[in-house]
């Protein structure tokens, strides 16, 4: 590994458009290439999109974000950074950066597809002397399989006539504005002309970047991201075994990690999203035995069957009017991609309520989730009314005061909490109990 610390300043911006030349071009301007694009342009750094959602492009074009991401409105409406659909655009880019989704097939599989038809179209625009980022989370070995791609289907030597890094993206959502300059970036190549090209770039937008080969920086980003989804599975299973002996996850947490320097365990909580949940089966994908990441993955996707099962030994969800508190993923974002919530919602609905009431502040309405077919999303205040039973499934900001106002509207509501947001330190407890926890505090 080589460390390239670099403070110089970025050059002047150029004026941008779709048209020009560009040191940069973003394949696939969604939640990670949009922010890249728009950083790279507010650094000085000439940079075009291209993807194939057309609405996506439209937005981006009326200078509007297409979703949350704090701290790009100002950058994203003086409209220097343009999404095209033309793949030829890349002809004109030195360097061409894939961003592109990389989900899962229904198996523990990657699914390839968007990577594979970036390659297609793009393919025949590539010209000697450019460099091409992967940046899309990939499998191990697929730089490699691109690099292959490339041997075979054009006449492109990569080291020689043509160079390519993968360079994963760290951020988190939502984070975007500033982690993409403050993480350290990695650069993961096989030869030094790829490297050092790579490395010029990512000094343009931030101070350290550090150099390995393909499959290590791969590993590096799967591993970041597992690390935490593991993390956060053993967190739900002591909150599990709390609970089975009736003792107090919070509390038994604050404890264990206070003042304790070789403590660090996370919070109970739903833990899903597009990225924790499919990076496990990239790696788990080459392995056949049970192993800790098969059972992080069922533990974690264990969590809102418990959160049913453990609230109906409380509390009879059938006939009664039930309200789901965060829809998406995790908190204060419209990300809904592998939000466990709609999974909370059909086994909920398996109850027989009368009424399952949705709220969440960042998705519009109805909620946009084919599973749970034109679920109407409510104005919190009126998903509360006259309720029996609530769900915090995500814990935006502001539910805490939405849940003392329950306290004093439906004292006798239950509450299953798995954020503690209303700091009960109690995963099931009723309303009321927001009253006495405020006056032991
Ligand atoms: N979202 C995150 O917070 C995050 C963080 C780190 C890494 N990642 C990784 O980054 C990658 C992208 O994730 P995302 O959240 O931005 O996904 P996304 O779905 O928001 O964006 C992908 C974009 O690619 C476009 N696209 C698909 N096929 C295309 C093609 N053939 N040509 C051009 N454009 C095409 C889509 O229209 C979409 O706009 C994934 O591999 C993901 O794992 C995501």
């Amino acid at each position: 590994m080589t460390i390239h610390d670099s403070t110089a300043s970025a050059p002047d911006a150029p004026p941008g458009s779709a048209e020009s030349r560009h040191e940069v071009c973003i394949v696939g301007t969604g939640r990670v290439g949009l922010p890249l694009g728009l950083t790279f342009v507010e650094t000085g750094v000439s940079a075009v999109g291209l993807d194939v959602d057309k609405e996506l492009a439209d937005l981006v074009n009326e200078g509007v974000m297409p979703f949350h991401e704090p701290g790009y409105d100002e950058i994203i409406a003086s409209r220097r950074f343009h999404v095209v659909h033309d793949p030829s655009v890349v002809t004109r880019a030195e360097t061409i950066i894939v961003t592109v989704g990389t989900p899962l097939h229904n198996h523990i599989e990657t699914d390839l597809t968007q990577v594979q038809d970036v390659l297609e179209s793009i393919g025949e625009h590539l010209r000697p002397g450019q460099l091409l980022c992967l940046r899309s989370t990939v499998a191990p070995g697929t730089t490699e399989f691109v690099e292959r791609w490339i041997r075979r289907n054009t006449d492109l030597v990569v080291g020689e006539t043509f160079f390519l890094a993968f360079c994963p993206e760290r951020i988190a959502e939502g984070k975007a504005y500033e982690e993409i300059r403050t993480l350290p970036q990695i650069v993961g190549t096989q030869d030094a002309a790829s490297e050092a090209r790579a490395v010029a770039l990512f000094r343009r937008i931030t101070r350290e970047v550090l150099t390995t080969d393909y499959v290590t920086a791969e590993l590096v980003k799967l591993f970041n991201n597992i690390l935490r989804y593991v993390h956060f599975a053993l967190a739900n299973q002591f909150a599990m075994i709390a609970d089975n002996f009736g003792a107090n996850i919070h509390e038994t947490r604050e404890l264990a990690n206070h003042g304790y320097p070789r403590s660090f365990l996370a919070a109970p909580g739903l833990t899903a999203g597009t990225c924790l949940r499919k990076d496990f089966g990239m790696l788990n994908e080459w392995s056949p035995y049970p192993d800790m990441l098969l059972s992080a993955w069922k533990m974690n996707e264990f969590m809102p069957t418990f959160l049913v099962d453990h609230l109906c030994r409380r509390t009879d969800l059938h006939d009664s009017r039930v309200a789901i508190l965060g829809f998406s993923f995790k908190a204060d974002t419209d990300d809904l991609r592998d939000s466990l919530a709609p999974k909370l919602w059909r086994y909920v609905r398996r109850q027989l309520p009368d009424e399952i009431r949705i709220s969440d502040q960042n998705l519009p309405d109805p909620i946009p989730e084919p599973s749970i077919r034109d679920a109407r999303n409510w104005p919190i205040s009126e998903a509360l009314e006259d309720v029996d039973a609530v769900f915090v499934a995500t814990n935006h900001t502001g539910y805490h005061e939405a849940l003392r106002e329950l306290a004093r509207t439906r004292p006798d509501a239950w509450v299953a909490d798995i954020w503690n947001v209303g700091r009960v330190n109690q995963m099931f407890y009723q309303a009321k109990a927001l009253d006495m926890a405020e006056a032991n505090a």
